[in-house]
């Protein structure tokens, strides 16, 4: 199972914030931003992942990220040249791909949750066996995202139906928001290369998915209560998600989505690797909760 974290995007939402530098790389609360969407794939048991920004950017992320191995990953790097729509990714990642089951992140989305591992788990397990797994959340202003209409199975609440997907509709068919976060069976780049622009000229994620849906290859899931998803593409979620991040991180002395951090708890990296970078962070506060975790003190 491969994963892509998409990190690319003018920013435009939030200038003058994002004129010199990446969306991905400002901070949320302690940490880059691109640090919660690595750790959402890493958290799925992905450690193949391909980061994709634009030609600005990239050579920044890589300074920032470098290849992995400190966090127990395989990173590689390719440049979107222009923001031409998220299904891109795909072929953009053809090679990287090849012939395995992928996942997809996009690089401004945060997830967090108890038993969010389980939910990974299982997309990957059927993206494995051949089937897409998109996830909704609830929204209070469903015409901003792509809205997934389902059914519920009557004796398996937890089984669901998709009926039909669509972005950003003029007319929602509920308000269940699909996320930032799609899983794919093999063969997705050759199903990329078959959508066609949408009347805003983007290669749609959510015609891709259509296609999965049409195939009945589409499983869906519900992130509910005790799930937060986060897109903190604006100012105000920018905002919003510092404050999430930092009302847990020192209220229940966790870490929130420290690549490190769960390298450790899912033994990719030993002692020696942690320690390395808590020495590279210094005495910031990312570095001493680190050290609460080499002490054993926070546990997953
Ligand atoms: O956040 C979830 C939503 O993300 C979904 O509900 C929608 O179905 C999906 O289309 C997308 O909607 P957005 O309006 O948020 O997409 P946006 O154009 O803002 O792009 C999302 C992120 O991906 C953003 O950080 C920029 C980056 N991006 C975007 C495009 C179009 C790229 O890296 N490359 C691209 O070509």
């Amino acid at each position: 199972m491969k994963g892509i974290v998409l990190a690319g995007g003018a920013g435009t939402r939030l200038y003058p914030l994002t004129i010199v530098t990446s969306k991905q790389l400002l901070p949320v609360y302690d940490k880059p931003m691109i640090f919660y969407p690595l750790s959402t794939l890493m958290m799925a048991g992905i450690r193949e992942i391909l980061i994709i920004s634009t030609p600005e950017d990239t050579p920044r992320i890589e300074e920032l990220l470098g290849d992995g191995s400190k966090y127990g990953l395989d990173l590689s790097y390719a440049v979107q040249e222009k923001p031409e729509g998220l299904a891109q990714a795909f072929t953009i990642g053809r090679d990287f791909i090849g012939d395995d089951a992928c996942a997809m992140v996009l690089g401004d989305n945060i997830f967090y949750g108890n038993g969010l591992n389980y939910k990974l788990k299982d997309a990957c397990e059927a993206a494995e066996a051949g089937k897409a797994t998109i996830f909704g959340y609830y929204v209070e202003d469903p015409k901003r995202f792509g809205i997934m209409e389902f059914k519920r199975d009557p004796k398996d609440k937890n089984a669901l139906k998709v009926i039909s997907v669509e972005e950003k509709p003029k007319q929602p068919k509920s308000n269940y928001a699909i996320v930032g976060l799609y899983f794919y069976p093999k063969g997705v780049s050759a199903m990329a290369d078959k959508v066609k622009p949408s009347a805003r000229g983007e290669l749609e994620i959510t015609t891709l998915n259509d296609m999965y849906l049409k195939k009945k290859k589409l499983n869906a899931q519900l992130l509910g209560r005790g799930f937060t998803w986060m897109d903190a593409g604006t100012f105000d979620s920018l905002q919003k998600a510092t404050e999430f991040v930092s009302m847990i991180e020192q209220y229940q002395g966790m870490i929130i989505s420290s690549p490190e951090e769960i390298a450790y708890h899912m033994g990719w990296i030993d002692d020696a690797k942690l320690k390395d970078s808590i020495k590279r962070y210094g005495k910031s506060p990312y570095g001493k909760r680190l050290e609460s975790v080499l002490e054993g003190k926070v546990v997953l």
